[in-house]
């Protein structure tokens, strides 16, 4: 699962892994102290920090499938001195079904939807580990280039494409958005599970 190597992720946490669009996220995504967070596609785990220092008592399960990334996360999150209980990163993709749990309150995926091998299959994990009245949340950079010789599915950059996997796994409420900084032009996609 995957198909990042060490040096997509060294080059791509050096010059993207850590934006100030980051460290909005957990306002954009109305973060609630409490919440049960599932991050997919966390690369260097900046974001997953983010989220676990912004309420109080807010746990973050952290994913990602390539090796590389999840060594840098877990050194984040020693610098950060967060504890297991509130942040975890656990190798894996999108299309695996980490824990039988079925009450996140929030999922999210920044930048790395178009990068899911499967997904279909991920959006159904996603929507049967969620509790009913949660949420998910998407961000994708509309002008951010693809790393080198990476394959991607291009229509998942694009709201539609977006759009119509969120609707076709049972999602409803879908909202789109924009967020434009010096940063770049941010796409969000918003979901609810009924
Ligand atoms: C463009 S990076 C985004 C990293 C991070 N979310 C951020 O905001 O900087 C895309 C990430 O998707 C991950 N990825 C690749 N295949 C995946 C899959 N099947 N499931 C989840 N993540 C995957 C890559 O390993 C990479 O870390």
């Amino acid at each position: 699962m995957g198909n990042w190597n060490d040096s997509h992720a060294i080059s791509y946490d050096e010059r993207w892994g850590e934006l100030e669009f980051h460290r909005k996220i957990p306002g954009l995504a109305k973060v609630e102290p409490g919440y049960s967070i599932l991050e997919l596609g966390c690369g260097g785990g900046f974001l997953a920090i983010c989220l676990a220092q912004s309420a109080q008592s807010v746990k973050v399960s952290a994913l990602d499938p390539t090796e590389k990334m999840i060594a840098l996360a877990n050194e984040r999150k020693e610098k950060a001195d967060l504890r297991s209980s509130q942040i975890q990163f656990i190798q894996a993709g999108a299309e695996q079904r980490v824990a039988e749990d079925t009450s996140l309150d929030l999922v999210i995926a920044a930048f790395s939807v178009h990068h899911w091998q499967q997904p279909k299959l991920a959006m159904s994990t996603i929507f049967n580990g969620l509790k009913s009245g949660g949420r998910i949340w998407i961000c994708e950079d509309l002008n951010m280039p693809i790393e080198g010789d990476l394959e991607v599915d291009t229509s998942l950059k694009a709201y539609e494409g977006i759009r119509d996997l969120l609707g076709s796994s049972g999602f409803v409420s879908i909202i789109r958005s924009l967020s434009t900084s010096d940063e770049g032009e941010f796409l969000i996609v918003e979901a609810t599970k009924p």
